[in-house]
């Protein structure tokens, strides 16, 4: 593993599980708009590194990373498809510029999403061609060509996880397991699917793709396919909720800004390969998420396993 590594977003939902499992063993600077809410001792910059040209510059020339990983990005879908220019200034203009800055010796592992995907195939592979739908899934698939045509060496991964966040800006995994224990009534689409993975399982994917120098573009999802109903009934069933509240509904009637790709769902094949593990069961990840949600990040990082147990049982899609 790398000895200095710069976390951008590290006060968001990846970056903060990154910069708490990387501080063990290396020496990690975070930057982001928001204040570090781990109990690791990481140096956080708190700037906003689109208000000024040359702050992604200044601070790759201060933090002399090994390693860039890259996760700052608007991430909200309805906002970008709403301020679209926004959007690419942040998620393309910013990882352009942090691409063209960076060292030659210096690796760059962009975060990106399945949201580049046009949604019409199962278990897309990264030969797929990418359609976005939405401003936010355009936005992103500008930044991985950036990143791509800026060394051969760098790393694209494009993945869509869940977690416990800071509790700042609630994620959508938090959202529905809150409606889930207070039995609220709620909608499960059971027309878009996608293959979630739980956010410790990608800090441990990425940990063993940097270590094994991967580089070019490699899809990291869980290993089962499911429907967002699917995966909220099986968070139920784990957590012991009812969902007897939750009836099942098609996106086509949701008032959402962005209109979503139908199947986003990812092969990890690639990953799989280059890692030498397998990618996590939904269960095995829910069950993870579930055990971690009163631990602290440090405790989060300590409790991970990052090997598949044998014969857990799939969800069929
Ligand atoms: N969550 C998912 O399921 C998912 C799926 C696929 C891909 N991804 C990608 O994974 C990466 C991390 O996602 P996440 O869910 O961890 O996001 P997140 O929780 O929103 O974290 C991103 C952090 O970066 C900050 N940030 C944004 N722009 C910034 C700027 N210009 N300067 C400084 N800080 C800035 C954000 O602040 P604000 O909150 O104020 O913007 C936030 O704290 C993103 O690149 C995202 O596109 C996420």
């Amino acid at each position: 593993m790398a000895r200095r590594i710069l976390i951008t977003g590290a006060s968001g939902l990846l970056g903060a599980h990154l910069a708490a499992a990387l501080s063990r063993e290396c020496e990690v600077t975070g930057v982001d708009r928001h204040p570090w809410w781990g109990d690791e001792p990481i140096r956080l910059i708190q700037e906003d590194l689109t208000t000024a040209p040359a702050a992604a510059a200044r601070l790759i020339r201060e933090a002399a990373p090994d390693v860039v990983i890259h996760c700052a990005a608007m991430t909200n879908v309805d906002a970008c498809e709403q301020e679209p220019a926004r959007a690419e200034a942040v998620n393309a203009g910013l990882t352009r510029a942090i691409a063209h800055t960076l060292p030659a010796s210096c690796l760059l592992v962009y975060i990106s999403t399945d949201g580049v995907l046009s949604g019409e195939a199962a278990c897309s592979t990264e030969e797929a061609v990418p359609a976005p739908r939405t401003a936010y899934g355009r936005s992103k698939l500008e930044g991985e060509r950036a990143v791509l045509s800026a060394s051969d060496r760098h790393l694209v991964v494009r993945t869509n996880f869940y977690g416990w966040s800071s509790g700042r800006k609630r994620t959508a995994g938090e959202w529905l397991y809150g409606a889930l224990a207070d039995g609220q009534p709620i909608t499960l689409f059971h027309d878009i699917y996608f293959t979630p993975i739980y956010v410790m399982d990608v800090v441990d994917a990425l940990q063993a793709l940097i270590a094994r120098r991967g580089r070019g573009l490699v899809h990291v999802g869980g290993r089962d396919r499911v429907s967002k109903e699917q995966f909220g009934r099986l968070m139920a069933e784990l957590g012991g909720f009812s969902a007897a509240q939750a009836r099942s509904g098609s996106v086509e009637q949701a008032p959402l800004a962005a209109s979503r790709p139908k199947d986003t769902s990812l092969s990890s094949a690639r990953y799989e390969q280059a890692a030498g593990r397998a990618a996590p069961s939904c269960r095995d990840g829910l069950l993870r998420f579930l055990a971690d949600q009163t631990r602290p990040l440090s405790r989060r990082v300590l409790a991970g396993d990052p090997q598949p147990r044998a014969g857990a049982p799939t969800v069929q899609a």
